[in-house]
C-alpha cells in the first residue's frame, strides 16, 4: 500500500528539504544574453517591446559586456543594425561592419566574455529576407555565399562561436569550409539547427529592424507543427559539422529540447525569444505575474526539459538574482 507509507510531501515540507533533493539548478555561465549594436556612440535606445534592452552603439555595448562579465555571464549574442541596408545584404559580410567592429572592441576590452554572432543577412536586406531574393523567394545556394563570407568575417574580428540563424540548407557546411579555408579550425558553429517560423520573434523584428518586407519566413523555416522533421534538421547539422544545436524558440517547443537532449550528444541550446521573453514583461507590468518568479521559472524549465545553453534576455536579472 502506498499510501500512508509514502508520502510526497515529507520531502516538500521545509525550503531545506526541497533545496536538497531539486533536480534542476541554473547557473549564469550557461546563459547568452542576446545584444542590438547600432552605429553612432553614446546610443542606447530602448526596445518599446522588450522593457530593459536596448539598441546600443559599440561603445556602449562593451560597457554592457563589462556587466555581464561581472555577472558570471557565459556568453554575449550579437545581432547588427546596419548604417545602410541593399539588395545584397553587403554590410553583413564587410569586415568592418557593425557587428565586426563590435566584436573587435568586446574581445579586446572584455576577452574572457565569450562573443557569438548571429549569422544571418535578414538586418542587412533592403527586403527583410534571410538571403538573395529570385523569382520572389530566397534562392538557398546563392545565399551560402554570404553567410559563409559573414560568418569568416566575424571570425577574422574575434567571435568565440558563430551561430547560422538564417536556415538555409547547407549552410552549416558552407561556413565550415569557408572557416577552415582561411584557418580558423577551431571556431565553433552553433547552429540555430530547428528553427521555427514563429510569431514569437515580433518584438525581436522590430529590435533589429529586420521585418520581412513582403510575404514571410515559412519557405525557410520550419513549420510548427513538425517534431520528426526538427530532429533531421539536427542531424543533417551534426553532419554538416555543427558542434552545438540550438532549439528556438524555447518553451512552446520543450519537446524538441527533450527529443534532441536524448537522441544527440553535443551541447544543446534553447532560445528564449523576444516574444517569449515580452509576454512575461507585459504580464508582469499589468500585475498578472510575479515578474522575477515567471523569469525564473521558465529558465528552470527550459534546462529540465534538456537545454545546456540558454539564449535568453533575461541573462542578466537572473544572474544577479542566482549570485
Ligand atoms: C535572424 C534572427 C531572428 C531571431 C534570431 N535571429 C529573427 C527571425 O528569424 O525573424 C529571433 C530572436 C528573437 O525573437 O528573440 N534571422
Amino acid at each position: 500500500m502506498p499510501f500512508p507509507t509514502h508520502r510526497m510531501r515529507r520531502l516538500r515540507r521545509t525550503e531545506s528539504l526541497r533545496s536538497l533533493v531539486r533536480e534542476t539548478s541554473l547557473e549564469p555561465r550557461n546563459f547568452i544574453l542576446p545584444l542590438f549594436v547600432c552605429p553612432g556612440e553614446g546610443v542606447r535606445r530602448e526596445i518599446g517591446a522588450m522593457p530593459g534592452n536596448f539598441q546600443m552603439s559599440v561603445d556602449q555595448i562593451v560597457a554592457e559586456c563589462s556587466k555581464a562579465v561581472g555577472l558570471g555571464i557565459g556568453g554575449v549574442l550579437l545581432f547588427g543594425i546596419p548604417e545602410t541596408k541593399d539588395e545584397a545584404a553587403s554590410g553583413a559580410y564587410d569586415d568592418n561592419g557593425i557587428v565586426q567592429r563590435a566584436v573587435r572592441a568586446i574581445k579586446s576590452s572584455v576577452p574572457k566574455l565569450l562573443v557569438l554572432t548571429d549569422v544571418c543577412n535578414c538586418e542587412y536586406t533592403s527586403h527583410g529576407h534571410c538571403g538573395k531574393i529570385a523569382g520572389g523567394d530566397v534562392d538557398n545556394d546563392a545565399t551560402l555565399e554570404w553567410l559563409a563570407a559573414t560568418a569568416l568575417s566575424h571570425a577574422k574580428a574575434g567571435a568565440d562561436i558563430v551561430a547560422p540563424s538564417d536556415m538555409m540548407d547547407g549552410r552549416v557546411a558552407a561556413i565550415r569550409k569557408a572557416l577552415d579555408g582561411a584557418g580558423y579550425l577551431n571556431t565553433p558553429i552553433l547552429a540555430y539547427a530547428a528553427k521555427f517560423a514563429s510569431v514569437f520573434y515580433g518584438p525581436f523584428r522590430e529590435a533589429a529592424e529586420s521585418a520581412p518586407q513582403f510575404g514571410d519566413r515559412r519557405s525557410y523555416q520550419m513549420d510548427p507543427p513538425n517534431a520528426r522533421e526538427a530532429l533531421r534538421e539536427m542531424e543533417l547539422d551534426l553532419e554538416e559539422g555543427a558542434d552545438m544545436l540550438m532549439v528556438k524558440p524555447a518553451m512552446p517547443y520543450l519537446d524538441i529540447v527533450r527529443l534532441a537532449r536524448d537522441r544527440f550528444d553535443v551541447p544543446l541550446a534553447a532560445y528564449q525569444v523576444s516574444g517569449e521573453f515580452s509576454m512575461i514583461m507585459a504580464a508582469a507590468r499589468n500585475g498578472w505575474l510575479d515578474e522575477k518568479r515567471a523569469m525564473m521559472e521558465s529558465l528552470t524549465c527550459i534546462k529540465r526539459a534538456g537545454a545546456d545553453i540558454i539564449l535568453t534576455y533575461f541573462a542578466k536579472q537572473a544572474a544577479r538574482l542566482l549570485a
